[in-house]
Parts: structure tokens; C-alpha cells; sequence
């Protein structure tokens, strides 16, 4: 028996097979966890089907894009009706403009500012009142994906360092209100990994290479290692942790000079 049989996990936020929530998703398949994934659009319905099909046991997929109306109520909809009551919540999303993730940060436009905010940080607010209904008196754990930059300056994170300062405050907020309805929040702050998403920050490669350079473990971090983070923080084990941010990032963010 794994550590997750018997539960039902939804996680947001598979594009492909670099994904940090594909990395969740196989850690949670492997410890018995029962899987629903979204896709964001059309064009993403393929590759996420294709990868869904090597999780046998998964009974759900479905589109939502959390800036689409409407969108959000009827994934659970769907959800409620057709995979049944909810153990977990992974919420692995963000997007900011590829022009707000360099230059300068004085130059960030309000639209670029709300709609990183929008998508990286609200919709973790909305993604927790639509599941909670179906989490209701199930002991259940939501997960979400910071980052470092959004407690110290990261050079060219910009817009979304300050839309993951947000999201941990989200998190801590959402872990009071759900906290009595037994209902868990914690984020995992990973470390820089090689994704789609990353690769929109100007200079990614130096935040890996300072990284496996300057940490205590002296590596990266990779889909695995925070995949299995966040089995614990989703499983039984971390029965008494909410509303916290985990670091797994090979040690980086204690280090001073
Ligand atoms: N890769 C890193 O270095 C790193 C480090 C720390 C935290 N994170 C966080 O991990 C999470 C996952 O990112 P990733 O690196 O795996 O990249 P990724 O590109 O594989 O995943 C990002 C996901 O966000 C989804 N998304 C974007 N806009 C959306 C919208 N409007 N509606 C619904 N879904 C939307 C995409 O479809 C995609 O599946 C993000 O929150 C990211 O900020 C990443």
C-alpha cells in the first residue's frame, strides 16, 4: 500500500514532461494516488492526454484556463460529478509577459502586473474556493510552486517575484480559513529548474549555475526532487504542517556571503 492510496489528487499545471507537476504527479501515481489534471487550452489537450495515458488509473481531464470566466466553476462542475470528492489540490501555474521578466522592474505596466498577479497568485484563492466543497471532511492538502525571488531580489524575476510574494501570503491566508474545516495550504519554494515557464526569465542559466555552484548540496534540484516534497506535504505525513513554505532548493536560500 502506498502512501496515497485511496486518495484523489487534482493537479493544475502538466504543459509537458519538464513540468514541476508532472514530477508531482509521477511521485503521487507512484505512491497510489488516484489523478485529475487540467490542460490550459486546446492546443495543450494532446501532449497532456498523451502524458495522462502512462498514469493508468486516471479517470479525469478537462481544460481550464483560470483567466477564462467561468472556466474555473465549471472544471469542478465536472470534477464533482465525474472523479468524486478531492484529498489534494496541486496548483503548478504562473505566466508573466516575457517582457516583464527582464529589464527593468520600474518599468513594469499595470497589465502585466495584474494579469501575473492573475494567473500565479489569485487563482490559487479561486482554485481553493472551487475544490472546497469537494474536500469537505476529507483531511485534505493543497500544494503550490514559489520561488526564492519572492522574498529576496532576483535579478530579472521582477513582476513575478512579486506575484510570488503573494502567493505565500495567499497560502497563509487560505491555511487560516480552510485550517478549520481540516482543509492544509503549504507552498514548496523550489529551486531554479529548466521548464518552459523558466526559460522565459532573461538569463535563466545563471540562476541554475549560481545555484549548483553556491548551495550547500552544491546541485540543482530537479522535477523529482520536488515531486517528492510534495508527496509529503500531501500525504498523511505532514498531518500537522499548514501554511507554510518549504524550501527545496539544495539549501540556497540559507546561505548569506
Ligand atoms: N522552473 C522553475 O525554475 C521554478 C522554480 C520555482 C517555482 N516554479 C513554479 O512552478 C510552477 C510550475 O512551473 P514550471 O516551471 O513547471 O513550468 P511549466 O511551463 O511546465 O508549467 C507552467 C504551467 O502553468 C500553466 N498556465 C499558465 N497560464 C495558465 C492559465 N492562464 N490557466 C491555467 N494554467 C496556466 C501552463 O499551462 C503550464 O502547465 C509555477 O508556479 C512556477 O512559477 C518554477
Amino acid at each position: 500500500m502506498g502512501l496515497m492510496t485511496g486518495k484523489n489528487v487534482v493537479i493544475f499545471g502538466i504543459a509537458n514532461k519538464r513540468s514541476i507537476a508532472w514530477g508531482i504527479a509521477q511521485a503521487l501515481h507512484r505512491e497510489g494516488a488516484r489523478l485529475a489534471l487540467n490542460y490550459q487550452n486546446e492546443r495543450m489537450e494532446e501532449p497532456v492526454r498523451k502524458l495522462a495515458a502512462e498514469l493508468p488509473g486516471n479517470t479525469f481531464l478537462a481544460p481550464c484556463d483560470v483567466t477564462v470566466p467561468g472556466d474555473i466553476d465549471r472544471f469542478f462542475d465536472r470534477l464533482g460529478k465525474e472523479f468524486g470528492p478531492l484529498d489534494g489540490l496541486v496548483h503548478s501555474i504562473a505566466f508573466a509577459k516575457r517582457e516583464e521578466l527582464g529589464g527593468n522592474f520600474v518599468d513594469t505596466s499595470w497589465d502585466g502586473y495584474a494579469l501575473a498577479q492573475q494567473v500565479s497568485a489569485w487563482s490559487l484563492i479561486a482554485l481553493c474556493k472551487g475544490a472546497a466543497p469537494l474536500m469537505a471532511g476529507r483531511d485534505a492538502s493543497v500544494v503550490c510552486l514559489s520561488y526564492y525571488g519572492a522574498e529576496k531580489v532576483v535579478t530579472n524575476y521582477n513582476v513575478m517575484g512579486v506575484a510570488k510574494a503573494a502567493l505565500e501570503a495567499n497560502t497563509r491566508y487560505l491555511a487560516n480559513d480552510l485550517g478549520p474545516k481540516g482543509v492544509r495550504v503549504n507552498a514548496i519554494s523550489a529551486g531554479p529548474i529548466k521548464t518552459v515557464s523558466a526559460m522565459g526569465v532573461a538569463d535563466f542559466g545563471s540562476l541554475l549555475d549560481t545555484m549548483a555552484q553556491k548551495s550547500p548540496l552544491r546541485r540543482n534540484v530537479d522535477q523529482a526532487d520536488v515531486g517528492n516534497a510534495a508527496l509529503f506535504l500531501l500525504s498523511g505525513l505532514a498531518h500537522g504542517v499548514t501554511g507554510q513554505t518549504l524550501y527545496v532548493d539544495a539549501g540556497y536560500s540559507i546561505m548569506g556571503v
